[in-house]
């Protein structure tokens, strides 16, 4: 490993000790990760908070324990291990997959990793990265949204929803958002929604889309929330269009009958995930590049919802579980 300036034994990390809920969450004091052959050592500024993160933590995806959480990050490159060539000491970088990023001190794979460029700050590039990406991917491939599409987005003010707002309506599409609080659907409102329901409130979200688009239906549904829209999300498309289901906030959505896509109108149903749509380092920074262009353009806004010490992560979890939150969170190690 080459390094440059002295660094130090050891340093805080966010570990996982055991499968469960937040009360598993511990800050420990832990020697400094050994980048590898193909890895660089990050000083780290922020880390994103996410629900992948919870999904390790239960055990849903599962990972032997204890590991160091945290899927998301951005700093300054302190040391590349012995076969990196695109990145150097100094380097501005952030990643949105790979396993240990809530640590002042994170080995991060260089296939992971993109240059940020010199008009993003590092707090914005971790809060963009995962949600970002996302947002990037199921607006211009999983769904290419282009000009009239109508698109229903649930969870509208949280952090992929945000970001997702503002690309369907970039791309000339029209937003149905739905949230949880008026709070909430003003925020969407502010990132462009076209039309806001409250779906604590309506009896038939379904009904209520419908209406929306005169009996038609959309074409394409994003939903990360799962168990609680997943019926009415199928019921608002229109034939022939597209329920992405992309995350699972209110529980996973269990096995269904794909004899109802048939009797609903030749649906098409996707479970997405970012690894398939970065599967090369080439994708991955032909999607950040753009991400990273609509930012600094001011086209699309990176919200930071909340900013947390390491220490302070059992809350920031909490949180985001709780739905108490908007936009994006980060930890500050
Ligand atoms: N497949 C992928 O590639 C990928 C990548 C990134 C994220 N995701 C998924 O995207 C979804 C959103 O992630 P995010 O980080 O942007 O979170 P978020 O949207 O900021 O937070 C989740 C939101 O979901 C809503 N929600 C509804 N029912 C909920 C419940 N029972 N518990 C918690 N939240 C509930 C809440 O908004 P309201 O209060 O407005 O209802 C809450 O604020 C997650 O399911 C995540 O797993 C998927």
């Amino acid at each position: 490993m080459t390094s440059g300036s002295a660094l130090p034994e050891s340093a805080p990390a966010l570990v996982v000790t055991a499968h469960g809920g937040g009360d598993v969450l511990e800050v420990r004091e832990q020697a400094l990760p050994v980048p590898g052959s193909e890895q660089v050592l990050v000083r780290v500024a922020a880390a994103g908070v996410n629900f992948i993160d919870t999904y390790q933590r239960e055990g849903v995806y599962p990972i032997p324990t204890p590991f160091v959480c945290g899927a998301e990050g951005a700093g300054e490159v302190v040391a590349v291990g012995p076969d990196v060539n695109c990145f150097v000491i100094g380097d501005r970088v952030a990643w949105g997959q790979g396993l240990g990023s809530a640590q002042a001190y994170a080995a991060v794979d260089t296939k992971n990793l993109v240059h940020v460029p010199q008009g993003v700050d590092l707090e914005t590039a971790a809060a963009a990265m995962l949600q970002g990406l996302t947002a990037h991917y199921l607006s211009t491939s999983t769904y290419a949204v282009q000009q009239g599409t109508v698109a229903l987005v649930h969870a509208a003010a949280g952090g992929v929803g945000q970001l997702l707002t503002q690309m369907v309506k970039k791309r000339g599409g029209r937003v149905i958002a739905t949230a949880g609080s008026a709070e909430k659907l003003e925020t969407a409102r502010e990132r462009g929604a076209d039309e806001l329901v409250n779906y604590a409130e309506v009896d038939d979200l379904a009904a209520t889309v419908r209406e929306l688009t005169d009996g038609v239906g959309v074409h394409v549904v994003y939903d990360g929330v799962g168990l609680d829209t997943f019926e009415a999300s199928l019921n608002s498309l229109r034939p022939r269009g597209l329920m992405v289901l992309y995350g699972a906030a209110s529980g996973q959505v269990p096995p269904f009958d794909l004899q109802r896509l048939n009797k609903l109108g030749s649906l098409f149903v996707t479970r997405p995930t970012l690894g398939s749509y970065v599967a090369t380092p080439e994708e991955l920074r032909a999607r950040a590049t753009e991400l990273f262009e609509w930012i600094e353009s001011g086209d699309v806004q990176v919200s930071v919802g909340g900013r947390y010490p390491l220490a302070e992560a059992r809350t920031a979890y909490a949180d985001l579980e709780g739905r108490r939150t908007q936009g994006k969170l980060l930890l500050i190690p």
